[in-house]
């Protein structure tokens, strides 16, 4: 039963975005250290951790149905502690114990250092930790892979997209000094970290809270990572368009490093929708930026996000996303339909789109979106594309997985390591992913 090792053990499970990955990553570090032994079976955790996130309605559907069958084990054996942190849980922060009075430890994304302190005390009652506090980053962490580490460089996001909850669930913008930044990826290089992805909700607008002395911009912050021994791939997410500047867009063609991909938000191709949304800029401004790097860095992969049916959106509003979206014809896109979020203002907005109308318009532009992918895939066909090997393929394990710079997965033959950058030859290409031969040294021929 749980409780009859002397040793605690802990599941995870992690919702959300890549923020909630590199935080379940600072938990596990910690809990680790605390003695701590992870364990793969919900079942088998005297410590059932969930950590949460809130963007959509389905994500708080999936969430609760995993937390009830907490419910059901911690019934099993009352000495189990149930923990629920992250974006949900700062949503619910004033109900979560009354909803769920199973539930021991609820905190925020700002306050995973309290859980240490919550589990180290004397006696557990009930407790809810959610002001924001500081970073995680200098809690330890538990890696997924030895190869790749995330970096927060800021927490939260002043902007005021009306459709968005992250603005309450993480509050105000606030960045990590240059210093700290650059100290943590020297030792997470030294650590053998190979590829880092600088994390936060508008990156580019990085380093504008800072003070005078250490005033750094998000394109001078991506050269001094750039410059750190051992650290071969950088890659960011997500940027703000509005924030997107030529420098940074520079940097994608000087910095060896950094990788050969933007993510770069749309939402809508409609500026009646952008305005509505509060996105603050336009239909225009968003196609020169996209004009902008096609001209420095013409090779790079964007991808994007879509919102099909916010408030308001007409059959013509909608045939304008289509259209950037053929116009821009991305490597990738994720599309998401409108769900309306508590406290948000589209929310409360009069103009609802019946949910038939949504489902309806997300047919043809996810044909779109992959059609135009699958075109733009077909340029790497032919080409020898450097792979970080993440390790065996998942649809047939004799083979390889790995990413190239532009972010996309190539299954592949070859005997690399994970870690390991090698060359790929690539034969063929879907709207998501490539195939090909590794190319061995030994084995190239005159072609
Ligand atoms: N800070 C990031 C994105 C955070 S959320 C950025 O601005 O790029 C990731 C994506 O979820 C958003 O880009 C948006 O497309 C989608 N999203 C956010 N709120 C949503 C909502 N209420 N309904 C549907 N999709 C939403
Ligand atoms: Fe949400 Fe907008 Fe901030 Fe992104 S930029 S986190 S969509 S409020
Ligand atoms: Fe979700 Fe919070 Fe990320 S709401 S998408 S976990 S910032």
């Amino acid at each position: 039963m749980a409780q009859s090792t002397l040793q605690k053990r802990y599941h995870v499970t992690t919702f959300g975005c890549q923020m909630n990955e590199h935080d379940s990553e600072r938990m596990k570090g910690m809990l680790d250290s605390l003695g701590y032994e992870e364990v793969a079976e919900r079942g088998a955790a005297d410590l059932i951790l969930f950590n949460t996130c809130s963007i959509r309605e389905s994500a708080d559907s999936r969430f609760i149905a995993h937390l009830g069958e907490a419910k059901r084990l911690k019934s099993e054996d009352p000495q189990r502690v149930v923990g629920v942190g992250g974006c949900w849980a700062q949503s619910v922060k004033d109900e979560v114990f009354e909803r769920f009075p199973f539930v021991d430890v609820a905190f925020g994304p700002g306050q995973i250092h309290r859980l240490a302190e919550f589990l180290t005390q004397d006696s557990l009652s009930a407790q809810g930790y959610f002001e924001f506090e500081g970073f995680p980053g200098h809690l330890p962490a538990k890696r997924e892979r030895r190869f790749q580490g995330w970096v927060q460089i800021s927490v939260g996001c002043n902007c005021a997209c009306a459709y968005c909850i992250v603005p309450q669930t993480r509050g105000r913008e606030v960045n990590r000094r240059p210093g700290e930044l650059i100290a943590e990826i020297e030792g997470l290089a030294a650590d053998g970290v190979r590829e880092v992805t600088l994390l936060g909700q508008n990156v580019n607008s990085y380093g504008r809270d800072l003070p005078a002395a250490e005033r750094t911009t998000f394109a001078e912050l991506l050269g001094r990572v750039d410059s750190i021994p051992g650290i071969e791939r950088i890659r960011y997410t997500s940027p703000h368009p509005k924030d997107m500047r030529e420098d940074v867009i520079r940097a994608h063609a000087e910095l060896p490093a950094l990788c050969a991909h933007i993510h770069l938000p749309l939402q809508s191709g409609s500026s009646r929708i952008l305005k509505a949304m509060r996105r603050t800029y336009n239909r225009q401004r968003y196609l020169d930026r996209v004009a902008q790097i096609r001209e420095h860095v013409p090779d790079c992969a964007l991808t994007t996000d879509i919102i099909v049916g916010f408030p308001g959106e007409t059959d013509e509003d909608f045939a304008e996303t289509l259209e950037v979206a053929d116009q821009v014809g991305y490597d990738g896109a994720f599309t998401f339909i409108f769900s309306p979020r508590r406290g948000t203002d589209a929310a409360a907005m009069p103009n609802q789109v019946p949910h038939a109308a949504k489902r309806r318009r997300m047919e043809p532009l996810v044909a779109l979106v992959q059609e135009r992918a699958r075109e733009r895939a077909q340029r790497f066909v032919g080409r020898t594309m450097e792979v970080l090997v993440e390790g065996p393929s998942r649809t047939d394990p004799s083979r390889l997985r790995g990413r190239i710079s532009h972010n996309k997965t190539v299954n592949f033959e070859g005997a690399g390591q994970p870690g390991e950058l090698v060359d790929v030859e690539i034969t063929a290409a879907t709207s998501t992913t490539l195939s090909g031969h590794q190319r061995l040294l030994s084995s190239v021929s005159p072609r």
